[in-house]
């Protein structure tokens, strides 16, 4: 699909489908729209045909006096001012409107809308990357593919000023490049997707981008420098466990890090998950994947940083060589871990990742992304990740970078108290903090590991995919979040 971005008059737009979003009663009615057609749209509105009720659609077929074949109405639902979630809503149903009627090619009409706080460019910006999601498909793995969206073209009518509408609109498309790229590996069955596939992913990246450099460490070479627990987790397989690294050289300095559980099957190991919904923790490499997707969105846009990027893949699976509850292991930190659960193994494998890097690579800032808790579900739903830091301009920076973009994250505490929770009486800490807050007390233990940089830790577990059903798929968060925070740290005076 071509994307395009447009000052011209409505009218003389010739395309298959043009769509204008109205509100209650139709009062926005756009001015740029010719007389002819918005005395026809009155008189739809009069006649109670259309009320401009939140996702109402009516189709109109060859407008007055327009050069389009088709004029697709959209109600917002409400007078006057959206919200980002709203409108992100709204430019799915338009999509979905749009595909429907067959058309190749579209255009959206942006300027009657307004998205509270929000400016032009970042509607384009938006715009272009909720049509672009909301088209994704992973078909792949059926023999027959569903029929493919007609559509070719569609066309963003912005007042933006042409520049600044274009750097909008390649954002735009670089995060859903990043977000496709993201749902793809969460989407990929677990036979497939595996440690040595993700390092597959990471050369591919750096093969199509040549500012990204890549490094592998296999586990046999994690286990001689000393990651005791990643090791734990990664010897449960056959497969072979893998910590991938992408640096990506866009700027002098130090490197902000991305670190991301990449757990490509979850069965929880000898501390065996229940049958019901297993399948699922196929996407416990969400993390994995929001890193490479956001890898993806940077490199695209040639950002002026210096990233580094940490997958921290493996498989965790019952096996003669899996670790048993009741293991003590000995971090890269030096710190010792006593395992008394094998599921709780994203802490394991990222707590050495988080070593690693902060040895390695000196970053000013550590993010680290993980489909960690079910209590993380428990406690926010699927609608905001957990945000946990221990720098509070650090957390502000991530949440409204998730604000901007409708990626909603959520504060959440890292206070001393729930600490001792992870006492073990024979190691220095245990890897489970019992019941209570337990997402809370995956973070602290994660902590442990980050004391001396400016980090955060961000609970995915209900945000990555949505679980169940038919709609069930990977929702390529926190992409846009994560890039987002990213883009704005480029743009911040050193
Ligand atoms: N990958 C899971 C977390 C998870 C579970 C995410 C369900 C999304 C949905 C993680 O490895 C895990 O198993 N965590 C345990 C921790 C517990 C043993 C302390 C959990 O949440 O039950
Ligand atoms: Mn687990
Ligand atoms: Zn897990």
């Amino acid at each position: 699909m071509e994307y395009a971005v447009s000052g011209k008059a409505a009218a003389k737009l010739k395309v298959d489908c043009l769509v204008v979003a109205l509100g209650k009663g139709a009062k926005d009615l756009p001015v740029t729209l010719p007389d002819a057609t918005r005395a026809l749209i009155n008189e739809y509105v009069k006649d109670g045909d259309f009320s401009g009720k939140k996702h109402q659609t009516l189709l109109l077929q060859r407008p007055p006096a327009m050069s389009a074949k088709r004029l697709l109405l959209v109600g917002t639902g409400v007078e006057g001012e959206l919200n980002v979630q709203a409108f992100l809503q709204l430019a799915a149903t338009v999509t979905r409107g749009v595909s429907a009627t067959g058309a190749a090619s579209a255009a959206l009409l942006l300027d009657n809308l307004a998205v509270k706080g929000q400016d032009a460019p970042w509607l384009v910006r938006e715009s272009a990357r909720a049509v672009a999601d909301t088209l994704y498909r992973f078909d792949e793995y059926r023999s027959e593919k569903p029929p493919a969206s007609r559509l070719k073209q569609w066309t963003l009518l912005s007042t933006a000023t042409p520049a600044a509408a274009k750097k909008a609109l390649n954002e735009g498309l670089a995060i859903a490049a990043g977000m496709a790229l993201a749902k793809d590996l969460g989407n990929r069955p677990p036979n497939d997707c595996y440690p040595t596939y993700l390092t597959g992913v990471a050369k591919a990246l750096a093969s199509q981008y040549p500012s990204l450099k890549v490094k592998v460490i296999s586990e046999q070479q994690a286990e001689k420098m000393g990651m005791g627990a990643f090791c734990a987790v990664a010897r449960g397989s056959e497969r072979d466990g893998q910590i991938i690294v992408m640096e990506y050289h866009g700027a002098k300095g130090d490197p902000v890090a991305l670190v991301g559980k990449g757990i490509t099957f979850d069965t929880g190991g000898i501390s065996l998950k229940p049958g019901a919904n297993m399948d699922e923790m196929k996407y416990d490499m969400g993390g994995a994947a929001s890193v490479f997707g956001t890898v993806k969105t940077v490199c695209e846009l040639g950002l002026p940083i210096h990233l580094v990027a940490v997958i921290a893949a493996a498989e965790n699976m019952p096996d003669g060589r899996a670790s048993r509850p009741g293991d003590i292991v000995t971090t890269l930190s030096k710190q010792t871990v006593e395992i008394l659960n094998t599921d709780a193994e994203g802490r394991l494998v990222l707590c050495d990742a988080l070593t690693y890097v902060q040895q390695k690579y000196k970053p000013h800032t550590v993010v680290d992304i993980a489909t960690l808790t079910g209590a993380c579900v428990v406690a926010l739903g699927s609608h905001a990740q957990a945000v946990y830091a221990n720098d509070a301009e650090l957390a502000q920076a991530l949440l409204e970078a998730g604000d901007e973009c409708g990626d909603r994250g959520w504060p959440m505490p890292l206070w001393d108290d729930y600490q001792e929770q992870l006492d073990s009486p024979f190691a220095d800490m245990a890897n489970i903090g019992g019941p209570k807050g337990g997402s809370i007390t995956a973070a602290c233990f994660l902590s442990r590991y980050t004391k001396d940089v400016s980090w955060a830790h961000l609970d995915i577990a209900g945000t990555a995919w949505i679980s169940g059903g038919k709609q069930k798929g990977a929702t390529g968060r926190p992409v846009p979040m994560l890039s987002r925070y990213l883009i704005n740290l480029a743009g911040k005076p050193a």
